[in-house]
């Protein structure tokens, strides 16, 4: 499929020739349980999927040496390679029919350490309005603003500085500010070498007008920033969910059952109180089931934590009516309000001539190169068109592009969003586009899609793979925004400090001019997804269509919480991983105090 292809080569460029790790071996499989009767009946906490936030919440809750875990995983133990097929769910999207009708690859990890096993290892956080942007979302006094999630970003990442001479040559500036020194996971910089190109580059972007220079990537600000990898300082592998808090902990609180496919949740009245799985490596169908004392902590991911809360009669009573499923909550959220960064994999240039610069550090070769990223709103953008762009979306009726599915509430909810995107498109501190600056040209993304989809069973066969449906495209704001993004690109190839290489544009080509025939050409090329799902089980009120509540337990239920990618209400100017530790390190603050 040409899309996959294409997802594959902007991931390819992003991290260079860093696409297989070492996999350090597998220190911890006294631990591991590969069969239903090799775990105990009963734990203090079961935790659903064993990657990216699943085996953060389980390392933080063993840490006491006490706290028992079992951490139930759908994918095996092995090593992580980007994009690879068989560490992966096999997914396709249904058609698109506001991008010419194409389906597209939904890639989430299917293995130990989840998505982050396999991912770009892009590592970036979003800004401060939109992080404060969720606590608005969130209702009075909420406490995940961007000071609020701050501290956990320090607590789940530690920084390795850039190569000091490698740093002063190319202005790759950073500041302990804004990471940590404690945890297992690492960001650092490669020390690759970098050719003069890299120098032409970034003080050309610096001058386009508006553009600012944070000082760090982490900082919360919008601008040109060098940024990290997650990867390990020393030896450039990956650092991912299994690296930084499973291998080589051992404890004997903290398991791992692998192949283990959770398809419900056991239930005291209100009280969640375990979880019901079949074991992939039996033929027979035998359906188990494990106890939690303390809590249930769902962590599958934004596309299959909702199917299991609806296996449970936990979601959009409509939905669960058609499908024959019990209701037990009616929860019209789950499922909905399902986002993902969309972007065009190449508007694509040559060089009439090559531009050079003389350079005496260009790095001692270990590792890939740094990496350079253009991270703008719309104002800098577009001057000239970012106020009409606001002000037509600010004029649209909120409702009007919604999946048919959605309810009252959600409706209700998304006005809130619907406020708080018209105040992104006005700001300078949310980061609408995203360029991974190498040059001559390159892939352009759009950080806010205002189209919202949906992922569902399918209501005959709700056990079977999850329906996935982008509604990409549906809101023309988001072709607004991406025909933007095309002439910023333009601008920075040939304007200013470029104009004098004479770049010659390959694609779409420079007679592709009006708002229309961008827009046709976007509607043909643009890709939903940058493998970003989030918002599925969102935490915001339940009067909003929310799923999880401040604490993140989910409405009318206790004992049950939601600590993945499907929480997140809104997206963040960013890959997503960064986030997603963050916020679970904060859940396991918040699920240690309540049990405590
Ligand atoms: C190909 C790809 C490239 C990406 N590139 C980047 C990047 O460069 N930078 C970045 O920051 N982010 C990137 N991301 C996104 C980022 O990795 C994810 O947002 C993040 O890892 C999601 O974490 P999570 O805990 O929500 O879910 P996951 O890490 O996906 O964990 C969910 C786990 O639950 C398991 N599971 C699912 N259903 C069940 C079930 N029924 N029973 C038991 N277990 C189950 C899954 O197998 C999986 O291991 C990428 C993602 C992918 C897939
Ligand atoms: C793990 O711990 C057990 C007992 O606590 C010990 O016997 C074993 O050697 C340890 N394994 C590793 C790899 O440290
Ligand atoms: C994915 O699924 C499709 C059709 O459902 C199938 O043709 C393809 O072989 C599968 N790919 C992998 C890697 O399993
Ligand atoms: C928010 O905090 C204020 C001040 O502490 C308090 O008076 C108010 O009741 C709180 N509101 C909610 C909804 O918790
Ligand atoms: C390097 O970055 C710093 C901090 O952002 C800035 O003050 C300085 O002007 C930059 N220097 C160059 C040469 O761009
Ligand atoms: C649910 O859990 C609470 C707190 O542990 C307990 O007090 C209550 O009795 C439980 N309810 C049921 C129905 O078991
Ligand atoms: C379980 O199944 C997987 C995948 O088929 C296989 O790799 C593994 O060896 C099996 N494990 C056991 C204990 O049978
Ligand atoms: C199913 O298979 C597993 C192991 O393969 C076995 O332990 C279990 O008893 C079997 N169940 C039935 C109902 O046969
Ligand atoms: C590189 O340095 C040399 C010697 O100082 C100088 O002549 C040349 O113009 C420089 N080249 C560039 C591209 O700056
Ligand atoms: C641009 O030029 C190409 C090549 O000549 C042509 O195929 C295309 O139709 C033109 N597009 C527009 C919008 O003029």
């Amino acid at each position: 499929m040409s899309s996959v292809k294409a997802s594959i080569a902007l991931l390819c460029l992003t991290t260079f020739s860093n696409l297989v790790s070492a996999w350090p071996g597998p220190k911890s499989y006294v631990n591991i349980k590969t069969r239903s009767e090799q775990i105990a009946d009963e734990y203090d906490y079961i935790i659903v999927g064993g990657g990216t936030s699943g085996l953060t919440v389980g390392d933080r809750l063993t840490e006491d040496g006490k706290s028992t875990v079992l951490v139930l995983e759908h994918g095996f133990y092995g090593g992580p390679i980007t994009l690879d097929p068989t560490r992966m769910y096999n997914i396709t999207s249904v058609p698109q029919p506001h991008l010419n009708d194409r389906r597209f690859n939904v890639g989430i990890g299917n293995i130990v350490g989840g998505s982050s096993a396999v991912n770009g290892m892009v590592f970036l956080r979003g800004t401060r309005e939109e992080y404060d942007a969720w606590a608005e979302l969130g209702g009075p006094n909420s406490t995940w603003t961007w000071e609020g999630i701050l501290p956990y970003f320090k607590k789940g990442i530690t920084l390795a500085p850039p190569d000091p001479a490698q740093a002063k040559e190319f202005n790759i500036t950073y500041s302990m500010d804004y990471w940590g020194t404690t945890s297992k996971i690492f960001g650092s910089f490669g020390k690759g070498a970098m050719g003069g190109v890299m120098k032409v580059l970034y003080s050309a972007m610096k001058k386009m007008p508006g553009m600012t220079v944070p000082i760090d990537s982490g900082a919360g600000e919008t601008g040109l920033y060098w940024y990290p990898l997650s990867q390990d300082p020393n030896t450039y592998a990956r650092s991912y969910a299994r690296s930084g808090h499973w291998d080589g902990l051992n404890r004997t609180n903290y398991e791992l059952l692998v192949g283990a496919k959770v398809n419900g949740l056991l239930f005291d009245g209100d009280n969640a109180t375990g979880v019901t799985f079949l074991s992939r490596n039996e033929t027979n169908s035998t359906i188990h089931s494990v106890r939690a004392r303390k809590e249930v902590i769902l962590a599958a991911g934004a596309v299959h934590t909702p199917q299991i809360l609806i296996l449970s009669g936990i979601g959009p009573s409509a939905f669960l009516k058609e499908a024959d499923i019990p209701i037990k909550i009616d929860l019209p959220g789950v499922g909905h309000n399902f986002q993902d960064h969309s972007y065009i994999p190449s508007v694509g240039f040559q060089w009439g001539i090559v531009p050079t610069a003389n350079v005496s550090n260009p790095g001692s070769g270990s590792g890939a190169a740094p990496n350079l990223a253009t991270m703008i709103g719309m104002p800098v953008i577009s001057p000239d068109n970012f106020e009409a762009i606001a002000q037509r979306y600010a004029d649209q009726d909120p409702t009007q592009y919604l999946p048919s599915s959605y309810d009252e509430t959600l409706k209700e909810g998304f006005k809130a969003q619907h406020a708080v995107n018209t105040k992104f498109l006005r700001s300078k501190h949310v980061t609408f586009l995203e360029i991974m600056v190498r040059g001559p040209g390159g892939s352009v993304q759009n950080l806010h899609p205002m189209s919202r989809g949906t992922i569902l069973p399918d209501p005959k066969n709700p056990t079977s793979e999850m329906i996935v449906d982008y509604n990409a495209g549906a809101n023309p704001t988001d072709i607004d925004v991406m025909v933007e993004n095309i002439r910023f690109m333009r601008r920075f190839m040939t304007t200013g400090d470029l104009a004098q290489y004479e770049a010659k544009e390959t694609m779409p080509g420079a007679n592709v001019t009006t708002d229309e025939d961008l827009a046709e050409w976007a509607r043909q090329v643009i890709i939903p997804s940058v493998y970003h799902p989030i918002g599925t089980c969102a935490k915001v009120p339940r009067e909003h269509g929310g799923v999880v509540d401040e604490d993140l337990l989910v409405y009318g239920t206790k004992k049950l919480s939601i600590i993945d990618s499907s929480i997140h209400p809104l997206l963040v100017g960013a890959t997503t991983s960064m986030t997603v530790y963050a916020v679970a390190e904060k859940a396991a603050d918040i699920i240690k105090a309540r049990n405590s």
